[in-house]
């Protein structure tokens, strides 16, 4: 479905912050039944940060909103909305967005929380959008922050391998040229997929109890061959899909920004689309999965290496627990 058409919003601005404690490959070889080698040929990644005790993801997010307040010269107070992606959120309430909106100093905004795993950003991006298209706000914050090692087994090799913490942020306002800026979407949702990849315990069918801890029910369960088979073929479909029917082919992509679950998932929709090397942004081994994180981070990145121009067509895609699946095109406008 289009997004609708009486306001355009734009990416304006973009930001990540990561904590500065890396977790190599090496280090995981001393913790669980692992090599450097598996972990980079299986998965693309190298090393991923850890966020100390004591901090959550609205420290991170609001790290990165210093930098992109800085960097866009916005007043906090100029925010009218904080839409926050994360599966991780720093109590189960309130809100990440309303811890953040303290910290960060946004004290006119209103904000709340989506959860939809890895595709936490994307979804938010597309809401955040709708406050700008319908005129009923003028900057809406977009975060996307994770602090995964806080809901990681490090006794699983299966899933501790691949998950990192950090976060991004985007600012949206509508755009001036109508051609510039959030152009299409396309979302789904499968909870078939739910039994595949999940955290069941501390919600209200599993609440916490000494037996949740014993049977570690407070830390991710995958089904990695599972995710992976519906991954592929779930960010393959959706990215070709939004490329497709804007009339469009992988030539006319400047930057296609995936989710950062596993290098593999990534070449093979990058394949899909036809793309060469040098349109697809990559930065997995830095960093490994940090869920809702992993596409603002990309952005951001992307735009500080001048990858990105004014004019370029962005492809957004992730999948992730839900099972959720996202696309979005984007005519960049800065
Ligand atoms: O972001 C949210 C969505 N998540 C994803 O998109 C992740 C999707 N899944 C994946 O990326 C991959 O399935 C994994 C990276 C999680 C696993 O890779 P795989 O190639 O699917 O490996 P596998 O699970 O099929 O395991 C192959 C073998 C197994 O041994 P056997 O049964 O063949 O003897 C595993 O026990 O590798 C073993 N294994 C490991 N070996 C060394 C599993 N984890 C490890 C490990 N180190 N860390």
């Amino acid at each position: 479905m289009s997004l609708g058409q009486k306001n355009r919003a734009k990416i304006s601005g973009v930001a990540h912050w990561v904590p500065e404690k890396i977790l190599s490959n090496k280090e995981l070889e001393k913790m669980v039944d692992t090599t450097d080698e598996w972990i980079t040929s299986r998965t693309g990644i190298k090393e991923r940060h850890i966020l100390e005790a004591g901090k959550a993801s609205s420290d991170m997010a609001a790290e990165a909103c210093k930098i992109l307040f800085e960097k866009t010269g916005t007043d906090p107070d100029e925010i009218d909305v904080i839409v926050f992606g994360t599966v991780t959120p720093d109590m189960m309430f309130p809100a990440s967005a309303c811890l953040l909106q303290t910290k960060a100093g946004m004290s006119k905004a209103w904000g709340f929380d989506v959860s939809a795993a890895c595709c936490g950003f994307a979804y938010s991006l597309v809401i955040g959008a709708q406050f700008i298209e319908s005129g009923s706000a003028k900057k809406v914050l977009v975060v996307g922050s994770d602090k995964m090692s806080s809901i990681v087994d490090y006794t699983d090799r299966n899933t501790c391998i691949l998950f990192g913490d950090a976060a991004g942020v985007v600012l949206l306002e509508k755009s001036e040229d109508e051609k510039l800026g959030i152009l299409d979407y396309y979302n789904t949702v499968d909870g078939n997929g739910a039994q595949y990849l999940n955290m069941p315990g501390g919600g209200s069918l599993n609440p916490p109890t000494h037996e949740t801890v014993d049977k570690k029910m407070h830390t991710i369960y995958q089904d990695g061959k599972n995710v992976y088979q519906y991954a592929v073929k779930g960010m393959s479909e959706a990215s070709a899909l939004i490329v497709e029917r804007n009339g469009l082919s992988g030539k006319d992509v400047g930057l296609f920004v995936p989710h950062q679950a596993n290098k593999r998932i990534i070449d093979s929709a990058a394949q899909r689309m036809g793309l060469k090397d040098d349109q697809v942004i990559i930065n997995i081994e830095k960093y490994g999965n940090t869920t809702a994180a992993t596409i603002p981070m990309a952005l951001s990145e992307a735009v500080d290496a001048g990858r990105i121009k004014k004019g370029d067509y962005v492809v957004i895609a992730a999948f992730g627990g839900g099972f959720t699946c996202s696309s979005i095109l984007v005519k960049w406008a800065y």
